[in-house]
């Protein structure tokens, strides 16, 4: 059956587009689109024209898995070209959410009438694109430049609500979609209501604006070229003819879909639905029902965690070691709550609404009727067993018991358990009610029941899951431990702290190493040293941390750590001379170091270790290391990751920078992983 088909309904044409599961405009959809519009524009039956969507939404825009392939006519700009010559009132009718090129196919209609729980969006930008089907050229002639630069550059959808506000939607329509835009359609007829072509309108813009947008989003966008080139699209769109306009946006959109930004941000895009395919789990995996919510441990990462559950409809109970620290620990979420009301991202009664489903208790028995047990205390293995302990007095045999350990051996954790198939790791990252990602680790016996429940529950928490197999600081936390050395390594070295952030943070990560440790406390990563032994890790590398953290220096928190916080952010001097004293006491040499060697040291320790990970099959492809590490860590997304970034860098030249590095720094870190050497191969055999 074709994916688009219309018929007839009084005097009204219906065009409905069915291509499942999002009616993205893949060639067959342009081509059916195309042939069906020219069909019903010739009959003079035909009034006017609806255009609809069946499934679960209008069209989420082109079909991305079609960028790189070689173009098959008619392409979007084309078809669209065609229905600005369309004479009859053209109908676009939104349900679910119309984004990129579907957003842009009802902006080539001539009126939008949308569902209220529709959104329109044009998310190019998140793809590492501009809208390139006009979008650029349209909407700021519909809302104006300023309106038109927020969706774009912001790439976020907006409610109907909105869009009727703005200008972008002419009707909302309550019940029935089509019915409604059926009556709407009649009326326009009737009342003989006249074509409205976008592209006739002129676009309103202040002076200055695009001078003070590309200020607006220097930060924010550091590093992406798509925000800057929609501005520039939007800009052009203000100063020249409107095909002048769509030229230029052409232009554009072809330089960014061959960009290596724009691959990095599409292999992010699949990647990150990838990681949820998880072999042995399908339709037929029997999902647990959670609907109540418990976690253990009331301090900032718990809750966090229970924010998550609570602003999705989720009863939590909320477990502390006395009453006390219970009313403290909900305190706390309540303060979480009101610096989130300041902000403007919340209103109060939501928060009422959200703090209505939370108790607090420091009685075990009153988790007896949780669905999902989240301990999230101290991070020692005793204590965890201890709750384990406990909780096999207070649960039943289906309860979810998950531990948010960040390097904990969870199959010791589950030992204790009355049923350790119930036990997996639930690692989220701070702050938790704010990172996007879920480390799922499973244990050698966890129920794949469980593991399909918890990948479901972290869809409806809004976060992006990545299953994990149990090794110390699963994916993501093992990475960052070599990141971290090399970083204290250099430090050892002679390259001065400030330097090295600095590298760091120009290569696109949100902040330099040490800013980071400063951030969340230096004392927590010596703390969890202190149980390893002196072969677990190296000891040189995180010297300088020790005894900052032995000084009262472990970071914001207490006004200094590798910085000093007065007010201002400074290099700590004592940093330099502890990194003096301990390169002495280990007998490491001193010396310049390129910046070169600052950014390739980290990042290639971080690459090699990611690739072990996965030779190990603790992650269960590259592509998860990769969401790992943009979603917790913040890898700049423009590089789509360490492993896609190896990829484009080449691996030839970093097994060759690695055993460059291996001479002067000893095989211990640089061993390669026998997944980058065989891909080093597979490279130069395809290079010969
Ligand atoms: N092209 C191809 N495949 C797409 C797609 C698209 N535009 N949008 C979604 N899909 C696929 C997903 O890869 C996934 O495939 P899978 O089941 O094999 O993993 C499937 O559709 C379902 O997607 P989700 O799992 O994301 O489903 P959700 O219901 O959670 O979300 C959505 C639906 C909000 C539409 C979300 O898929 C989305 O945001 N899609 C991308 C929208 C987008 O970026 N559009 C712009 C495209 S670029 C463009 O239009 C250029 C133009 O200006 C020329």
């Amino acid at each position: 059956m074709s994916v688009v088909t219309s018929r007839i309904e009084n005097n009204i044409s219906i065009i409905t587009i069915d291509n499942p599961p999002v009616n993205a405009l893949s060639h067959a959809v342009r081509q059916g689109l195309s042939d069906e519009l020219k069909g019903v524009s010739k009959n003079d039956d035909v009034a006017a024209i609806i255009i609809i969507c069946n499934g679960r939404t209008f069209c989420a825009g082109a079909d991305i898995s079609e960028f790189g392939k070689p173009p098959k006519s008619p392409g979007l700009p084309e078809l669209m070209a065609e229905m600005d010559m369309i004479e009859k009132p053209l109908v676009a009718a939104v349900h679910g959410t119309a984004l990129g090129g579907g957003f842009e196919l009802t902006l080539c209609c001539h009126y939008r009438v949308m569902e209220s729980a529709a959104k329109v969006g044009l998310p190019e930008v998140n793809l590492g694109l501009i809208p390139g089907a006009g979008g650029t050229q349209r909407l700021p002639r519909l809302i104006g430049a300023q309106e038109a630069l927020d969706m774009i550059c912001g790439g976020k959808p907006i409610s109907a609500k909105k869009a009727y506000e703005i200008g972008i939607a002419d009707h909302i329509s309550k019940e029935n979609l089509l019915k409604e835009t059926i009556k709407y359609t009649e009326d326009l007829i009737k009342e003989g209501k006249p074509t409205k072509r976008l592209r006739d309108l002129d676009v309103v813009a202040a002076n200055d604006l695009f001078k003070e947008y590309r200020k607006k989003i220097a930060h924010k966008s550091r590093g992406f070229l798509a925000p800057f080139a929609a501005i520039e699209a939007v800009q052009a769109a203000s100063e020249l003819s409107f095909d002048q306009g769509v030229a230029f946006e052409r232009e554009k959109f072809k330089e960014l879909v061959s960009s290596p930004q724009s691959k990095a941000q599409r292999h992010l895009f699949f990647s990150e639905r990838a990681a949820s395919k998880i072999p042995g789990i399908d339709k037929t995996t029997p999902i647990r029902d959670v609907k109540k919510v418990a976690i253990i441990g009331g301090g900032l990462m718990g809750c966090g965690i229970a924010i998550n559950f609570l602003n999705n409809g989720f009863p939590v109970t909320l477990l502390e070691v006395s009453a006390d620290a219970a009313t403290a620990a909900k305190e706390k979420i309540e303060n979480i709550y009101r610096s989130t009301i300041k902000k403007g991202r919340m209103s109060e009664d939501q928060m009422n609404s959200s703090m209505a489903l939370l108790t607090a208790s420091d009685d075990y028995n009153d988790l007896s009727a949780s669905d999902l047990i989240i301990e999230a205390v101290f991070e020692d293995m005793a204590i965890k067993k201890q709750v384990i302990n406990n909780l096999n007095k207070v649960t039943d045999e289906n309860a979810i018991i998950a531990t948010n350990t960040s390097f904990l051996d969870i199959n010791e954790i589950a030992e204790g358990a009355a049923h350790p198939e119930n036990v997996i790791g639930l690692h989220f990252f701070s702050p938790a009610h704010i990172m996007p990602l879920l480390e799922i680790v499973k244990t050698d016996k966890s129920d794949i029941g469980v593991i399909a429940t918890a990948l479901k529950l972290a869809k409806s928490i809004g976060k992006t899951p990545v299953v994990s197999g149990v090794c110390y600081g699963f994916i993501a936390n093992r990475m960052s431990s070599c990141y971290g050395r090399e970083a204290g390594l250099l430090l050892l070295e002679g390259a001065p702290v400030d330097r090295i952030d600095k590298t760091l943070y120009d290569f696109g990560m949100p902040m330099g190493m040490f800013s980071m440790l400063d951030m969340a406390g230096i004392d927590i990563g010596v703390m969890a040293r202190e149980k390893l032994s002196s072969e677990e890790y190296d000891e040189r590398a995180f010297s300088v941390h020790a005894a900052l953290v032995k000084s009262g220096q472990k970071g914001k928190k207490t006004g200094a750590g590798f910085y000093k916080y007065n007010g201002d952010k400074t290099p700590n001097q004592r940093v330099a001379e502890l990194s003096a004293e301990m390169a002495d006491k280990y007998g490491v040499k001193r010396r310049d170091i390129t910046t070169k060697e600052i950014e390739e040291r980290c990042i290639f320790a971080l690459i090699n270790e990611g690739f072990k990970i996965v030779e190990e099959g603790i992650a269960l492809r590259a592509s998860d290391v990769d969401v790992v590490y943009t979603l917790g860590f913040g890898f700049p997304r423009y590089r789509g990751g360490p492993l896609h970034y190896a990829q484009q860098l080449g691996f030839t030249y970093i097994l060759k920078r690695m055993k460059e590095f291996a001479k002067t720094q000893g095989d211990r870190w640089w061993a390669p992983s026998k997944m980058l050497v065989k891909l080093a191969e597979e490279e130069r055999e395809e290079n010969v």
